[in-house]
């Protein structure tokens, strides 16, 4: 069995048109833009129409990445999304996708991983092509994070948006690494500070579930915030150590996209300049599994990382699940 690295050969992403400032927040719970701003960075979020599903939102991205590469949606052979907000329980949103897109030679499922989805993902498509199974496996996280915010709640509504970003694995060529190293972890006894409890099987869907918000995203800020700056800092150093990277040579750092003094915090944590670290959460709220490719796709399309780079990846979310990717960037800039 031929062994060979994965690289990210494309990324794109897609974002619903409707934007959904602080000011109209401020009309709809009780908050301000001062509070949203200064406790969370947030400025907008991008915002769903009614009828809009996680699998429409992903083949808008993946449209663009087949055509950015040059490929056919034909040409894909597994696609897995990493989604909270699926279309629905099942079929899974990649099905609903396979077809949307024309994948017709694709297989394809759905990945539960919160906000540390997209790396879950990656790291399974990456064994695909490693080990020579397949040459072309799309990871699309897709989020519709404004379908599950309960927007009576001034605590989480201000916090989510809704997006897709999209990337194309395939072999590295020769000289090239592409994905160098991963480290994922999981710990079930924080499952309590961020969870969504109706609709699943453990409390199926009633009058009852609804009237008490169960379909509603549940969370203990405070809770999630200390061990999201202690964890993610933690395994991206430990993930640089490993690999005999030190913090000066990696060009950037791309967190998950929650909070801005979360993002801060393991910026200073890990002693990254502004320069080598991507922040657009003002601009898009937490898109969950889509938070790190919109960061891969607007460092691309700004020319802030070319061919050769290296890029840590670390994201923190629901479970709890962490992890980190270390990998060095191998699409030349056109
Ligand atoms: N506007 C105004 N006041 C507010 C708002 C708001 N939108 N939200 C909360 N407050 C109030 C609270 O009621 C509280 O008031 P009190 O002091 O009178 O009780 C006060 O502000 C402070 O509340 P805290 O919850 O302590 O505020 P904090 O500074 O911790 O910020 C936040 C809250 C933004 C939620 C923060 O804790 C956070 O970002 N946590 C991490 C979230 C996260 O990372 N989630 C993981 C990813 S999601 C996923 O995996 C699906």
């Amino acid at each position: 069995m031929t062994i060979s690295n994965a690289k990210i050969s494309a990324v794109e992403m897609y974002v619903p048109e409707k934007i959904l400032t602080n000011k109209e927040l401020e009309k709809m719970v009780d908050t301000t833009n001062e509070w949203i701003l200064e406790r969370t960075g947030i400025r907008t979020r991008h915002i769903c129409e009614k009828g809009q599903a996680a699998s429409d939102l992903a083949a808008e991205a993946v449209i663009k990445l087949c055509k950015k590469r040059g490929i056919s949606p034909k040409d894909i052979e597994l696609i897995i999304v990493p989604t909270v907000t699926p279309d629905m329980l099942f079929p899974s949103t990649a099905c609903l996708l396979q077809e949307k897109i024309g994948a017709d030679n694709a297989w394809g499922f759905d990945l539960s991983g919160a906000c540390s989805g997209f790396l879950f993902a990656l790291s399974v498509a990456e064994k695909y092509i490693q080990t020579g199974i397949y040459r072309r496996v799309v990871v699309v996280g897709s989020e519709i994070m404004s379908s599950i915010a309960d927007y009576t709640n001034r605590e989480t509504c201000v916090l989510f948006g809704d997006a897709a970003g999209a990337v194309l694995l395939e072999p590295a060529e020769e000289g090239e690494k592409g994905i160098i190293d991963i480290l994922l972890r999981c710990d079930g006894s924080g499952g309590k500070y961020l969870y969504m409890p109706g609709g699943g099987s453990l409390h199926p869907a009633t009058h009852e579930t609804v009237d008490k918000k169960m379909h509603y995203i549940h969370q203990q800020g405070r809770r999630v915030f200390k061990f999201a700056v202690t964890e993610m800092a933690n395994i991206s150093r430990e993930i640089m150590k490993k690999n005999n990277i030190t913090s000066d040579q990696v060009k950037l750092y791309v967190p998950h996209q929650a909070n801005m003094r979360i993002i801060k915090a393991c910026q200073a944590n890990l002693g990254f300049t502004d320069d080598q670290i991507i922040i657009n959460i003002q601009k898009y709220g937490n898109t969950t599994s889509a938070t790190i490719p919109l960061c891969l796709y607007e460092a691309s399309q700004e020319g802030r990382i070319k061919k050769g780079d290296y890029l840590v990846l670390a994201s923190f979310g629901a479970g709890f699940t962490w992890g980190s990717i270390l990998l060095q960037w191998e699409i030349e800039n056109s």
